[in-house]
């Protein structure tokens, strides 16, 4: 099932990550997807926090993966914004992540939708227009419509039960 939730502020997107974060398994993978500024930083912050892992200051401007290996289960955290398209992500070692037993978060995953494993929670982000403000130039600024795209039996019970818990959203 595919559902739809309309977040209204940056804390609102961090708390579905926390939420999430607290329900991930080892050797899940999450696929954030979405244009620049959509949000996609805060959710994966969000889903870290929930797992128990604080990420230390801010994102160095070349790096592609962040480890962490303290929390409740191993994370990794991939940005491919910067992927050089010949780049080789098998020469940074991704197997290990995306296919081991660690919560494995990865923005603009759609870089790389060919090694996604075949079960998987893809989560699109995309700035809501003209929402809640009306029209001016704030318009509907804080507001992001998040789409979960859950593959597998396990991601489309957790996508159930987050619509359940969600439904005012
Ligand atoms: N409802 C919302 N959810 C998430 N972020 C929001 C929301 N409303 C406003 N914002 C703002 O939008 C920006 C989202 O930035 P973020 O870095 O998470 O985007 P991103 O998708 O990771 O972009 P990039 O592709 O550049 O990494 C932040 O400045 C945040 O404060
Ligand atoms: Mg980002």
């Amino acid at each position: 099932m595919v559902v739809e939730l309309v977040s209204h502020s940056p804390e609102e997107t961090a708390a579905l990550g926390r939420w999430l974060g607290e329900r991930l398994w080892p050797g899940s993978f999450v696929a954030l997807v979405g244009d620049l500024g959509a949000g996609k930083s805060v959710l994966a912050a969000g889903i870290l926090s929930g797992l128990g892992v604080v990420r230390s200051g801010g994102s160095p401007t070349f790096t592609l993966l962040w480890e962490y290996r303290r929390g409740r289960v191993p994370a990794f955290h991939w940005d491919l914004y910067r992927l050089d398209p010949a780049g080789d992500l098998a020469a940074l070692g991704y197997e290990d992540s995306f296919y081991g037993d660690g919560v494995c978060i990865v923005e603009w995953a759609d870089r790389a939708r060919d090694l996604w494993p075949p079960e998987h929670l893809e989560v699109q982000l995309a700035a809501v227009r003209g929402g809640a403000g009306g029209p001016g130039p704030d318009a509907g600024a804080a507001e992001r419509r998040l789409t979960f795209r859950p593959a597998g039996a396990r991601y489309e019970r957790l996508v159930e039960e987050l619509r359940r818990a969600h439904a005012g959203l």
